[in-house]
Parts: C-alpha cells; sequence; structure tokens
C-alpha cells in the first residue's frame, strides 16, 4: 500500500503506545528524543536539556502547554522548545502522523543556534 509519508521522516511508534502527558523516549537515527502527546497532539524534540545536559526530557512534567525538566527546573514550550522568556532552548522535530503510526524526522546536527 502507497503511503504519503513526507521524506526524511523515520517510523517511531504507535500512537497508542502514548499515554497523555506521559513522556517516553526514543533513539531515531541515533538521536535522542522524547515524545509527548498532550491533548491528543505529538510533540517531539530532542531528550537532551540544554541547561545540564540531562537526558530526562521525556521523564518532565506538562503543564499548560510546557515541559518541565526534572533536574532543575527549567522549562520548554512544547511547540517551539523556547524558554519561558523566549530563548532558544530545545531543538524540536517535525512530526507526521499516518494510519496510527507517529512517523519524526529529526535534524542530527543543531545548526540553528
Ligand atoms: Fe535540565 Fe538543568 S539539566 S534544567
Amino acid at each position: 500500500m502507497k503511503n504519503n509519508i513526507p521524506d526524511g521522516f523515520k517510523q517511531v511508534c504507535n500512537i497508542s503506545a502514548l499515554k497523555e502527558k506521559e513522556g517516553q523516549r526514543f533513539f531515531v537515527d541515533d538521536v535522542d528524543i522524547a515524545l509527548y502527546k498532550v491533548n491528543g497532539e505529538i510533540y517531539a524534540m530532542t531528550n537532551v536539556c540544554p541547561h545540564q545536559h540531562a537526558a530526562l526530557i521525556y521523564s518532565g512534567f506538562i503543564e499548560e502547554g510546557y515541559v518541565t525538566c526534572p533536574a532543575h527546573g527549567w522549562q520548554f514550550n512544547l511547540k517551539t522548545g523556547k524558554l519561558p522568556t523566549g530563548g532558544n532552548g530545545l531543538q524540536i522535530y517535525p512530526v507526521y502522523v499516518e494510519n496510527g503510526i507517529v512517523y519524526v524526522k529529526v535534524i542530527k546536527k543543531e545548526l540553528n543556534w
């Protein structure tokens, strides 16, 4: 069967494997990512916190559109990855869902900052 998966997107998991506001950690092309489902939307981002590089973003607390790093409480916008002050935070990755399967396009190098 032909699918419409855009170029560069890699299969990560079944959408039913994600629980609301409970992050999960995956490795996609050796990139450590955190995946969240919040209000039915899927968000993908680097799992590594830019503060002291704790690989704990997947276990963060979700509140009002932000994920909180459990190590020292830095917060990141789920959609943009930015800090509440607007500063750069987490690298965000595009997500594509088709037939109940979640696909993510990872960017190996963080070229934008
Ligand atoms: Fe994430 Fe310090 S390592 S807030």
